[in-house]
């Protein structure tokens, strides 16, 4: 029952009009804007008044994003465009990274971008209201804070990020992972943005949250009963011997059970949750800095 409750609310929060959502969010949004021109006023004045209207700002916009995922359960495609923006990075040439390049073409017409337009809309009222803010930043703390609204760790957020502008050479289209694909892509894709294996099995945990749709990727169903839930439920339900045929199994998901360590950290995620949101949130931190000069 929960499990199509929370289903319900996830489809009809991405087959709603993102314009229409967009619009229902901002009136609804229980926070009026605070006037941006004072955290740009405040910015000129000493570092240690900057960091107290970062705080600010910062608490400003967590209480927009909070009255947004109450209005719409969209948490699982906020962790989806922060990634997606972030996963374009290259350690060695510092290209792509989380600069909100996925706003611009050609990166948002890349395949593996299909539907998250509906998360930039959902967002585009925010940005308005708080114009000091990068889109950069806005896309990261989006998705952090969706975490931690859906029950997960409470994941250390830092503003920075510069947006890229048309300059910027555009990333090509096969910097993010296959989902058909197993360890051995998983480590191309991972190791060139510099995470390591246990790295990747942390990551991968994100996927307690959401659903793959057919008109997206083509892939369909939720990897876990209550998908709005940020929790451990992902590793349980991929160590299942008797996987449950309504929910989701990628094969870049049982790719990590593919190595020896890379199964005895399923194991110990699927058996002990706090573990889990330890390393998850450090590996997002380093996932939502990639490349940024602080
Ligand atoms: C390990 C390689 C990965 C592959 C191959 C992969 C692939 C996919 C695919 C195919 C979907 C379904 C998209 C759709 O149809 O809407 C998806 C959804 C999702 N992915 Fe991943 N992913 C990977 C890693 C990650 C990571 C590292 C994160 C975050 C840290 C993440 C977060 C999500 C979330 C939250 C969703 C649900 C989005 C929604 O409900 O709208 N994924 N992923």
């Amino acid at each position: 029952m929960a499990f199509m409750v929370a289903s319900t609310l996830v489809r009809s929060a991405v087959r709603a009009s993102a314009a229409v959502t967009a619009r229902r969010a901002f009136v609804g949004a229980r926070v009026a804007a605070r006037p941006a021109a004072a955290h740009i006023v405040a910015a000129t004045r000493s570092s240690s008044s900057v960091a107290s209207v970062r705080m600010g700002m910062e608490s400003d916009l967590r209480e927009r994003l909070t009255a947004l995922y109450n209005e719409t359960p969209c948490m699982p495609i906020m962790v989806r465009l922060a990634w997606h923006d972030s996963g374009t990075y290259d350690k060695e040439s510092g290209t792509g990274g989380p600069i909100a390049s996925i706003r611009m073409k050609p990166e948002i017409e890349h395949d593996a971008n299909a539907g998250l337009t509906v998360a930039m809309d959902l967002l585009e009222p925010i940005k308005k209201d708080f114009p000091d803010v990068s889109y950069a930043d806005l896309y990261q703390l989006a998705s952090v804070h969706a975490i931690k609204f859906s029950g997960g760790p409470d994941i250390p957020f830092r503003f920075g990020r510069q947006d890229a502008t048309e300059k910027v050479v555009p990333t090509p289209a096969d910097r993010l992972p296959d989902a058909d694909k197993r360890m051995p892509h998983l480590r191309d894709i991972f190791y060139r943005m510099g995470f390591n294996d246990a790295e990747i099995v942390a990551l991968s945990g994100a996927h307690t949250l959401g659903r793959a749709h057919k008109d997206r990727s083509g892939f369909d169903g939720p990897w876990t009963h209550v998908p709005i839930k940020f929790d451990n439920s992902y590793f349980v339900e991929i160590t299942k011997e008797n996987p449950d045929p309504a929910l989701l199994r990628l094969e870049s998901d049982m790719a990590l059970m593919d190595d020896p360590d890379c199964q005895a950290l399923v194991a110990k995620y699927a058996a002990d949750q706090d573990a889990f949101f330890e390393d998850y949130s450090k590996a997002h931190v380093k996932l939502s800095e990639l490349g940024v000069s602080f």
